[in-house]
């Protein structure tokens, strides 16, 4: 008789710290075994083939409502699918905040639209409207119901929080024991420099990185930082585009505050230039902050080596470039201003990182688990579900042909988005089959799962995010506004 229902047969099993030759043994969705020999009522073989625990993408949008009505173009079961098709089995997308609304309404419709999701999600709550409903009564609750981090961003119209506004969400995020990430750029600078460069007549798309230049993203780094430190809670920063940013993150930590730094693959592979094609074309590399130039990825894996910056995430967003609601919603002419932000991702994220770091000799394989799901489920409170391949973890799992040399094309991307930015890139590295709770749900490509199949995660409260009990003057200022 069997012991197990489904053996990966064979393989190397990666985890954060080990690499073992071994069988992985499934049962009811989770793993049960790793060793030798085992046997199973099904096998998947695994020869030759890399065993990691499937990806964890803690920032991608998916299905985002928009202010007007509707939605972005990449739904619950094309981002699902193309997830999976690149070795992803978690996400952690977003609920939105309209100003002069609540939260739970919103919460509420994000959860209806992702019952149809096909990876196991979460959310972090944008918080747009710091109302004292909001934050005394609808932030505990929805903390309550599991969704236990906010998203702040202290630039873009309607979405930018001043800085009062920013502390009352990390006084808030404080007493529910809620975690906050932030989007650090200053929202006055780019406003003033836009409207410059606009009155210049420079409207490409490339005056968009012009018009956001990298010490605008440290300032932001730096005071969202500092605000923190006077709050006591504990933050991420957002898509670090280059490493002066990173050493505002450094240097927070160096003095124990609990700051986590993430970076996308976008800011090793695409650089400022991309966004200098001919006509409207470098709109499909517009993303804030702006890919930056070809010498800081270099910066960005010292970064990565040293610590800084410890999650590699998609920032996947769903826009198509065509058509009338994603790039082209305000015309083929629109100026930088006027092209919605974001490049789409959550099927390259892995092969680019695992090409570009791993066989381009920057990270070893236990550094590529750690950034891409070990490291992600820990912070965000996923962790000891997600992961990590160990007895008691979901069986999530991607076999990964370490020497498949792939040319990525948008059709392998397996997205709604009708481009990829990556498109032509030369990869080393690929997923082969995806195991999702103990289902192979991908193999050669082909994405086999049922609408409905990904589960909600919701998440208590853990260590990591606990406040670091340092307040200035020993004064908590958060009990009281
Ligand atoms: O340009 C980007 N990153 N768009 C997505 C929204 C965000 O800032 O994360
Ligand atoms: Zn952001
Ligand atoms: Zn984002």
């Amino acid at each position: 008789m069997a012991d197990y229902d489904l053996v990966v047969r064979g393989g190397t099993v990666v985890t954060a710290s080990d690499v073992v030759r071994a069988d992985v043994g499934i049962s009811g969705g989770r793993i049960v075994a790793i060793a030798e020999s085992l046997t199973g009522a099904t096998s998947i073989n695994a020869d030759g083939l890399l065993v990691l625990p499937g990806g964890v993408d803690t920032h991608c949008h998916i299905e985002q409502l928009q202010e007007g009505g509707g939605a972005d173009e990449e739904s619950w079961v094309t981002g699902s699918t193309s997830c999976l098709a690149g070795g992803t089995t978690s996400v952690i997308t977003f609920s939105t905040q309209f100003k002069g609304h609540g939260i739970l309404a919103p919460l509420a419709e994000y959860r209806r639209r992702a019952a149809h999701a096909m990876v196991d999600y979460s959310f972090h709550q944008i918080i747009t409207d710091a109302s004292d409903a909001v934050i005394w009564d609808e932030i505990p609750r929805i903390v309550a119901e599991g969704v236990r981090s906010l998203k702040v961003f202290l630039t873009y119209d309607p979405l930018q929080l001043d800085d009062r506004a920013y502390l009352r969400v990390l006084a808030a995020a404080r007493r529910a024991g809620a975690f906050v990430t932030v989007h650090c750029e200053n929202y006055e600078a780019i406003r003033w420099r836009t409207e410059a460069l606009l009155k210049d007549g420079r409207t490409a798309p490339k005056y968009h990185a012009w018009s956001r230049p990298r010490m605008i993203e440290r300032e932001a780094t730096h005071r969202a930082i500092a605000l923190a430190e006077m709050v006591d809670q504990p933050i991420q920063v957002f898509h670090v585009s280059c490493s002066e940013v990173a050493d505002e993150i450094a240097r927070a930590q160096a003095r124990g505050l609990k700051v986590w730094g993430e970076t996308c693959p976008q800011y090793f592979v695409l650089t400022a230039d991309d966004m200098d094609r001919p006509g409207f074309e470098g709109a499909k590399f517009m993303c804030s902050p702006a890919p930056r130039a070809a010498g800081d990825a270099a910066g960005l894996w010292r970064d990565i080596k040293r610590g800084t910056l410890d999650i590699v995430s998609s920032d996947h967003s769903g826009w198509c470039y065509g058509g009338t609601r994603g790039k082209q919603v305000n015309g083929i002419d629109a100026n930088f201003r006027d092209i919605p932000n974001g490049v789409p991702g959550l099927a390259a994220r892995l092969p680019i990182l695992f090409s570009e770091g791993v066989v381009g000799g920057q990270i070893d394989l236990n550094q590529f688990v750690r950034l891409t799901s070990t490291n992600p489920a820990k912070l965000f409170g996923l962790y000891p579900r997600k992961g990590s391949i160990a007895p008691g973890f979901d069986a999530d799992l991607v076999l990964w042909d370490p020497a498949r040399k792939v040319t990525l094309t948008n059709a392998m991307m397996q997205h709604v988005i009708d481009y990829t930015p990556y498109e032509g890139l030369e990869v080393t590295g690929w997923p082969v089959a995806t195991i999702r709770r103990g289902e192979v749900v991908m193999r050669d490509g082909r994405v086999q799962a049922e609408p409905g199949s990904g589960r909600f995660l919701p998440r208590g409260p853990y260590d990591m995010i606990k406040p670091t009990g340092m307040l200035p003057d020993g004064f908590d200022a958060a009990l009281f506004a």
